[in-house]
């Protein structure tokens, strides 16, 4: 008799992806809420305002007037007008209307983008500390993750420099989130000018995250959309969840060439079709109305940042480089470990959550060992105590 080996449940694509890890954290924080423990959460990565009042007014109009159907998968001809105008009147950029598609939030861009570009063995150079979905969808593809390591001494700061001694024949794409989540790094306008260069000489595509573009707390925000001589290998990847206090909505886009917005176009519709009907209505609402929101958030968020980062650099042994964008924190707690049982980010966090009942994402999630992340979009009296109760836990670690 001849045993057949046991065939394989699932796919094996599926097999190279991990739950992401803040998705995870914020699972097992809901849990303990549950059963009544008070948190202190700086684990969501999400502003902590209400979506302004004319987004929801809008929303609400399109659905009284029945605006509920299917509409063309790249999202209606106005919700891409509104997205150009706006990325044009911001960043000088110069996209027409078969370069540009509305997503369900800026992850389903980036994820399908990947889709479409990457192939297995193609290689993609991801600066670390790295948010924590890009490493997975590239595996998802089938590709490889080049890691470009970062120095913290010099704020993780990402240079052409370092992308250029990154490059191989096998190179099919660079990512580049600036600001970053976690570390808030920017990059210069120098630097992503170079970048820029190296990437369309050489035929690498550029997929550039704008998720903060408009959090740049350091300089005037710039947009690799603007490089216009470059647009052939530039995909433009961005979101209303963090401008625009929409991160329920789902709500983003890809500004790109019109090749690759047509592939885009054909994978999304074999999968989602169009983006929500009444939420297309919202972000031209979003994009087109008022910007003072945006401007209104900004300050906030400097705000926040430098209250945080006051506090978590007055805890003692802890050192934090300043964010110079986003809304996170990426304080180095490495002579904590080895303490108290302590040996990785992870048991920190972990140890945090559980006795602490702070909530923040352990850096191995971002690809660095040392750090842990938290989220500021809070109140100043949340950030006092999460990080009173993350002090005292600390000082009792021997
Ligand atoms: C760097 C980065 N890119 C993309 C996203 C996705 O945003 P969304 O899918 O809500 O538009 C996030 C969300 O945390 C992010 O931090």
């Amino acid at each position: 008799m001849t045993t057949s080996a046991p065939s394989q449940v699932f796919a094996d694509r599926i097999g190279r992806i991990e739950v992401s890890a803040t998705m995870a954290v914020s699972a097992e924080a809901t849990k303990l809420r549950s059963q009544g423990v008070n948190l202190v959460d700086f684990g969501a990565g999400e502003p902590h305002f209400d979506t302004p009042q004319h987004i929801k007014d809008a929303a609400i109009a399109a659905i009284d007037a029945n605006f509920t159907r299917y509409t063309v998968v790249p999202g209606i001809a106005d919700v891409r007008k509104a997205i150009i105008e706006r990325h044009a009147a911001d960043f000088a950029s110069d996209y027409a209307l078969d370069e540009a598609i509305f997503t369900t939030g800026g992850k389903h861009a980036l994820f399908n983008t990947i889709q479409i570009l990457v192939d297995h063995g193609d290689e993609v150079i991801l600066p670390v500390p790295y948010w924590v979905s890009f490493k997975d969808i590239i595996q998802y593809a089938g590709g490889k993750v080049v890691f470009l390591e970062t120095s913290e001494a010099e704020s993780f700061r990402i240079t052409a420099d370092a992308i250029e001694k990154a490059i191989t024949p096998k190179t099919k794409a660079i990512i580049l989130n600036s600001p970053s989540n976690p570390a808030g790094s920017v990059v210069s306008a120098e630097d992503l000018e170079r970048i820029i260069h190296l990437a369309h000489e050489r035929g690498i595509y550029l997929l550039l995250d704008e998720c903060y573009v408009y959090l740049n707390y350091a300089a005037k925000p710039v947009s690799g959309g603007s490089y216009t001589f470059a647009k052939e290998h530039i995909v433009v990847l961005g979101s209303l969840s963090k401008t625009y206090a929409m991160t329920g909505w789902r709500a983003g886009y890809a500004l790109a060439s019109k090749k690759v917005i047509a592939n885009l176009s054909k994978l999304q519709s074999q999968q989602t079709s169009n983006a929500t009907s009444i939420v297309q209505k919202a972000a031209i609402a979003a994009l087109a109305g008022p910007q003072d929101c945006v401007a209104k958030f900004r300050a906030e968020f400097i705000d926040l940042r430098d209250y945080m980062l006051a506090k978590m650099t007055q805890i003692p042994g802890v050192t934090c480089t300043k964010p110079e964008g986003a809304f996170y924190v990426y304080p180095n707690i490495s002579s904590y470990l080895g303490k108290g049982g302590i040996k990785t980010a992870t048991e920190l966090a972990t140890r945090l959550l559980h006795e602490a009942h702070v909530v923040t994402v352990p850096g191995e999630a971002f690809g660095t060992a040392e750090h842990i992340r938290l989220s500021y979009p809070v109140t100043k009296q949340n950030i006092d105590e999460g990080t009173r109760r993350i002090a005292e836990f600390l000082a009792k670690l021997t």
